[in-house]
């Protein structure tokens, strides 16, 4: 039975990183006989231009049907302060996550041997880097209620969030770390402020209620201030780190930076029955969009965890990333990730470059 493949580009280098990502899948598709079919979608600032929201009513319906998303990325400052805050095109991607409960999101952090010197960090703290980020993506400060911004008595604004997590929601987060923890090296560290936020008591405590079903699963805590620095002076002492969304959305920028760029930063945001949402995690770069300079190896390795996660491709995955090794092997190099004697390329000729690697 074929399996469809919903495209959606987003807004600034959204458009170059997926045009790159696409040639990419759109080959294993033809090499491996996956028998995927594709079609296309719009999310974000430019769906709003077009449609009148950021996740308009035809994109929900492709969205809801498809088995497998591919996003590049959205936003961007001619957007910014517009409009009210549900038509933002970043209301667009937390809509499309929480309308179909993609409420796992997975950020593995694996630092590629070739460009060790492309981290700001010491060799020997990146070098063998593997660690997978499990965010929290549909729950947490991101949603809670109420919010908003108020006026005072005395006429002065104030705003406010809030930071909610049922047991439910923790335990289904937790159980998703723990197996992705079984299956590498057996330890969880869970990262909260349960020092000062009950929500964040509550997590733990059913962090530690969940670990007693996977008793060869190491549980440890750590507070995310700690956490944070822990990533810069140590972040091989980790294997799964899971935490809630904030948290999460921000650890996972300062992990990127450990394997050289937050261009080769992958993710999967799944729901309970693994149909996925895969997207690089940086954003539309309205800094470097339309001069075919951005990286898209982000999003081609997120093409790559689609193949594995929703398709059950895991070979054609596999050949994916041994595209990328070769590719950086033979020192080609997008300016972020450029150092010194490598060869500098754009977007469009990374894209290309991968998809001649695939069958080397
Ligand atoms: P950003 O991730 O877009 O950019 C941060 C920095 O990283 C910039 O200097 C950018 O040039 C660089 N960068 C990002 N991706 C790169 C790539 N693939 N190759 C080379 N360099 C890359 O974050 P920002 O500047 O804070 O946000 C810009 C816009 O993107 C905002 O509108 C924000 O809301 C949105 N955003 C969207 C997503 C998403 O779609 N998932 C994620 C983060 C931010
Ligand atoms: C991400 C982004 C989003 C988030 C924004 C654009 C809503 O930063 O995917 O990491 O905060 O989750
Ligand atoms: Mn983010």
């Amino acid at each position: 039975m074929s399996k469809n493949v919903l495209i959606i580009e987003g807004d600034g280098i959204g458009v170059e990183i997926i045009a790159a990502a696409e040639k990419v899948l759109k080959a294993v598709n033809e090499i491996d006989n996956l028998n995927l079919t594709f079609d296309t979608a719009m999310l974000g600032g430019r769906a709003y231009d077009q449609y009148g929201k950021p996740y308009p009513d035809d994109t929900q319906t492709k969205a809801r049907a498809a088995d497998a998303i591919l996003f590049g990325a959205l936003g961007g400052p001619q957007w910014d302060g517009k409009t009210e805050r549900h038509l933002r095109p970043e209301a667009g991607l937390l809509d499309i996550r929480s309308d179909l409960g993609l409420f796992a999101n997975l950020r593995p952090a694996v630092a590629f041997e070739q460009l060790v010197a492309a981290s700001p960090l010491k060799p020997e703290l990146v070098g063998g880097l593997d660690i997978m980020i499990v965010r929290e993506l549909t729950g947490g400060i991101y949603f809670g209620q109420p919010r908003g911004i108020r006026t005072l008595e005395n006429g002065e604004k104030q705003g406010f969030n809030t930071d909610v997590y049922k047991e439910s929601e923790i335990r289904r987060i937790a159980k998703v770390a723990f197996e992705a923890a079984q299956k590498r090296n057996k330890r969880v560290c869970s990262v909260d402020k349960a020092n000062v936020l009950e929500v964040t008591v509550l997590w733990r405590e059913v962090m530690e209620e969940v670990a007693k079903g996977y008793p060869d699963v190491e549980l440890s805590h750590m507070y995310v201030d700690n956490a944070a620095m822990q990533l810069v002076i140590n972040p091989k002492q980790f294997d799964v780190l899971v935490t809630g969304n904030l948290f999460g959305d921000i650890l996972s920028d300062e992990a990127s930076m450990i394997t050289g760029s937050i261009g080769m930063l992958p993710s999967a945001s799944l729901d309970v029955n693994n149909k996925g949402f895969y997207e690089p995690c940086h954003g539309s770069a309205p800094d470097i969009a339309g001069q075919d300079i951005a990286n898209p190896l982000a999003t081609i390795m997120s093409a790559a965890m689609l193949l594995r996660y929703s398709i059950g491709a895991a070979s054609s995955a596999d050949r994916i990333q041994a595209a990328v090794g070769r590719v950086l092997d033979a020192g080609l190099r997008t300016k972020d990730i450029y150092s010194d004697g490598m060869t500098l390329i754009g977007c469009e000729a990374m894209g290309q470059a991968v998809v001649d690697a695939l069958t080397e």
